[in-house]
């Protein structure tokens, strides 16, 4: 039977003050290795959408999770100025709720766009200070743009002139200013509606060149003239509108951002209170093929990403890349510290495999060798299927659910 209880109230620093229902469908005891852990099945957070901080959603990240899931296990597991961790730190979900909550966030990726994205959304600026700055930048519609790809079939010449005029700007310009801009216009290279500087296309992947000219020729459409500053101000003004701009730049003085792998992570032994992450998929998305546009804006050489990422189908591999960073998640966190891991479920074999039970006797294994983590809890989300997850064909076989498993460890 579902039931309903009240499930927290947010600190001071969590943004607006909410109690959310917890919806518990069965709850068990596990057996592992020589000990138990609980497995909870419940609604944790609202499957209602875009109802945190509007920063959040500058910016669309392939398999990014909800602001929710951080926002439910920061509250949990942490107090403010406590350092919150992810390793796999994306779009930055983690870092920024970290901080809007008043916790430093540290954060790691081989992606160097993580970074380039979690950086401004935590050192946010006034939309005045951005409009002062967008009038600064001068974006001469005659930007040569000889050497650079053929982008005619996503911009209109004078856009694409501005845009890589705002490319070169920023190659040279770091302030605070610039880095907003930058992350907004990021959000704004390619998508359905005016709002963005290409004609119609995907908004959450860049589509190849070859496929843009075939939706053009379906549609019937050519890319029409958008200039790119009244867009960004306005886009800017959006992701600003729920302000905090002074609490998140406060909160966020120590973060910490390292462009590194989450089997060796550059951060000391037991700095961090909590980690909440998840972790590269298994699946056959090519996130490097899906961000071309946005590694190009952003002048990052695809084939060093592609390098470092982990984006594997194979069981085997995805088993042998999680053990180390399990562990290495066991060394940077303190004495009694958490790491909440999200993983899904998938076909393997014909077979549904899910993933918590893999980490579950990953942290088992490693236990043998001396890992100080156990396994103190697992949690498993479900819900809807959002718009954005089945626009990325997420299926866990069950139609219109979709659950996240989440393993918390404790050290
Ligand atoms: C599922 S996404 C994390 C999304 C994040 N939770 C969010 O909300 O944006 C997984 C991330 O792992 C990163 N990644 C892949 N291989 C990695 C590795 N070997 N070490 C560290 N990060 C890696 C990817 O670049 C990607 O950003």
């Amino acid at each position: 039977m579902a039931y309903d209880l009240p499930l927290f109230q947010l600190d001071d620093h969590a943004g607006p003050a909410k109690v959310e229902p917890i919806r518990i469908f069965s709850e068990e005891t596990v057996s592992a290795g020589t000990g138990t852990y609980r497995k909870t099945t419940g609604e944790f957070w609202t499957e209602r959408q875009r109802q945190m901080h509007s920063l959040h959603y500058v910016v669309s990240y392939r398999a990014s999770f909800k602001p929710e899931l951080p926002e439910f296990f920061i509250s949990r597991y942490s107090r403010p100025g406590d350092v919150v961790l992810d390793p796999f730190n994306g779009r930055g979900t983690t870092a920024l709720q970290a901080n809007l909550m008043g916790r430093t966030a540290y954060g790691s990726d081989v992606n160097p766009m993580s970074g380039r994205i979690t950086y401004p959304k935590c050192n946010p600026v006034s939309a005045d200070q951005i409009d002062e700055r967008l009038d600064e930048i001068e974006l001469d519609p005659d930007t040569p743009v000889d050497g650079e790809d053929d982008f005619s079939m996503f911009y209109h010449p004078g856009t694409c002139r501005e845009l890589v005029g705002l490319r070169r700007h920023l190659a040279e310009n770091f302030t605070d200013a610039d880095r907003f801009i930058e992350l907004v216009a990021l959000s704004r290279l390619h998508g359905h509606s005016p709002g963005f500087f290409s004609v119609y296309s995907f908004p959450q992947i860049s589509v190849s060149a070859a496929n843009q000219v075939k939706i053009n020729e379906r549609r019937n459409q050519a890319p029409d003239y958008r200039p790119i500053k009244t867009r960004i101000l306005k886009k800017a003004k959006r992701s600003l509108a729920d302000g905090k701009i002074d609490s998140i730049r406060k909160a966020s003085k120590h973060n910490r951002f390292e462009l590194c792998d989450a089997r060796e992570l550059r951060f000391p032994d037991a700095c961090a209170d909590l980690i909440v992450t998840s972790p590269p998929f298994l699946n056959k998305a090519d996130y490097i093929l899906d961000n071309w546009i946005e590694l190009w804006f952003l002048g990052i050489d695809e084939d060093t990403v592609r390098k470092a990422v982990v984006q594997t189908h194979s069981f085997k591999k995805w088993v042998q890349f999680m053990t180390p960073a399990i562990a290495e998640m066991g060394r940077v966190l303190c004495s009694d510290g958490v790491a909440v891991v999200e993983v899904g479920e998938v076909m393997i074999g014909g077979g549904l495999v899910y993933l918590d039970e893999v980490i579950v006797d990953i942290v088992q294994d490693l236990r043998s060798g001396g890992c100080p983590l156990t396994v103190e809890e697992v949690l498993i989300h479900e819900q809807n299927f959002t718009k954005l997850a089945n626009c990325f064909k997420v299926d866990n076989n069950k139609k219109g659910t979709n659950s996240h498993r989440l393993i918390v460890l404790r050290k």
